[in-house]
């Protein structure tokens, strides 16, 4: 849970999205929320539970069940990594090892100090031909080596004047 305040505009989009459904729709309102945010912050989840009149217990039970919902941040780039049977027959621990390891990213830790980037686990992206494969935002890349996963990383790194 990260308590980051929100701005005044974000404060009334998310009203207006609170305001543009009925109390019963909290997952297509979170939904919409985490559109606006990235992610749920916790004075979101606050405000949606006051206008509502939802238990903010009640709130976070919905958002911890559902993976789709985030407590925190992501980076700019995304890396969904697959461990889907495929992609870990063909290496996906040794693509998770070595990003995490270039990232410098301790145990438990998902997103970089400097917020470019966050690594998940995905199952199956659908490219099994691929394997081991992962997306970074909406670009899949393929039959992976440790050393083409991080060279792909180093060139978003220099793009970004990292
Ligand atoms: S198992 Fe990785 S793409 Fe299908």
């Amino acid at each position: 849970m990260t308590t980051e305040k929100i701005d005044a505009n974000q404060k009334s989009e998310l009203l207006g999205i609170i305001q543009n459904h009925e109390k019963r729709e909290l997952i297509p309102i979170l939904q919409k929320t985490q559109k606006v945010f990235g992610f749920i912050p916790q004075e979101a989840a606050e405000i949606i539970s006051k206008e509502l009149n939802i238990a903010l217990p009640m709130i976070y039970g919905v958002i911890t069940f559902y993976s789709q919902f985030k407590l925190k941040p992501s980076g700019k780039y995304i890396i969904k990594i697959c461990v889907g049977t495929a992609c870990h027959v063909k290496g996906a621990s040794s693509l998770i090892d070595a990003i995490k390891e270039f990232l410098s990213l301790e145990e438990g830790e998902e997103t970089t100090q400097d917020m470019l980037f966050s690594i998940e686990a995905v199952s199956c992206l659908g490219t099994c031909g691929l394997a081991p494969a992962l997306v970074i935002n909406d670009d899949v890349y393929g039959l992976l080596t440790p050393e083409k996963a991080t060279n792909l990383i180093a060139e978003i790194q220099r793009n970004e004047g990292v």
